[in-house]
């Protein structure tokens, strides 16, 4: 389960302090699925980062699976990242020169998987997001939605406990980001992962179910002191 107690994050820009989060308190349980909502610069990004031990909080914790991750060494904190966090971005950061099966491939070779079993799993990953048949395309021989499911394979291949993904419809057209909701949902049932999916339209958290809103740094809607 995934627990934020009273999380800020403020950014230091010369003389002016931006207060990205102001005191967030949420708890997501083991296996749940949660929108998170908000206009632009609300914290939906930053909150995902902290989470997913990309950055550290100014104050308070985030506990995940009963480890206060927020306090971690930076070894531990990368070795938390590479064994139990998947990452799916609006922007796909595929690596262009590697093929499909070789960018699935690369959090088992973080991981130190032996290169065999790397590709079988990779190749399971790939089925799994319906891309069997893609595997030697470079990222550029791929339409975008094709691009997100590589990117979606690649989040899941390692086994991750949870899956971070900001924005994964962004640079989608409707259909094709009601796909990409749909393989969520169908990753998150099947694998009893868990699951954060920030997102600024309404349809897509409407489908996912549970959701937050962010205004400001702040919890507006949805959070742990909000009736339900
Ligand atoms: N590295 C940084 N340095 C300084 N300020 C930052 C940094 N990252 C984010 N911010 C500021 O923190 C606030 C929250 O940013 P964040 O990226 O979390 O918003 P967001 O909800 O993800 O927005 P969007 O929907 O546009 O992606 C913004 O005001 C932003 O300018
Ligand atoms: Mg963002």
């Amino acid at each position: 389960m995934i627990r934020l107690r009273d999380l800020s994050k403020s950014y230091r820009m010369g003389s002016t302090t931006v207060r990205a989060l102001d005191g967030v308190t949420l708890e997501v349980e083991a296996g749940e699925a949660l929108a998170i909502l908000g206009h632009s610069g609300s914290g939906k990004s930053t909150l995902l980062q902290l989470v997913g031990g990309l950055d550290t909080p100014t104050s308070g914790e985030v506990e995940v699976n009963h480890r206060i991750i927020s306090s971690l060494s930076e070894d531990d904190l990368a070795e938390y990242r590479r064994v139990s966090v998947g990452f799916v971005f609006q922007d796909f950061y595929l690596q262009p020169h590697l093929d499909t099966v070789e960018n699935v491939e690369l959090p088992l070779k973080l991981n130190r998987v032996p290169r065999r079993e790397r590709r079988e799993r990779a190749n399971v990953a790939l089925q799994q997001v319906g891309l069997a048949d893609r595997g030697t395309h470079r990222p550029k021989e791929l339409s975008g939605g094709e691009r997100q499911r590589v990117c979606i394979a690649r989040a899941i291949v390692h086994g991750p406990s949870i899956l971070l993904a900001d924005e994964p419809t962004g640079n989608l057209d409707s259909g094709t980001s009601g796909e990409i909701v749909d393989l969520f949902l169908s990753l998150w049932r099947e694998k009893a992962v868990t699951v954060l999916i920030v997102t600024h339209n309404s349809d897509v958290a409407r489908r996912i179910g549970k959701s937050v809103s962010l205004r400001d740094g702040r919890i507006i809607d949805g959070g742990a002191d909000a009736p339900e």
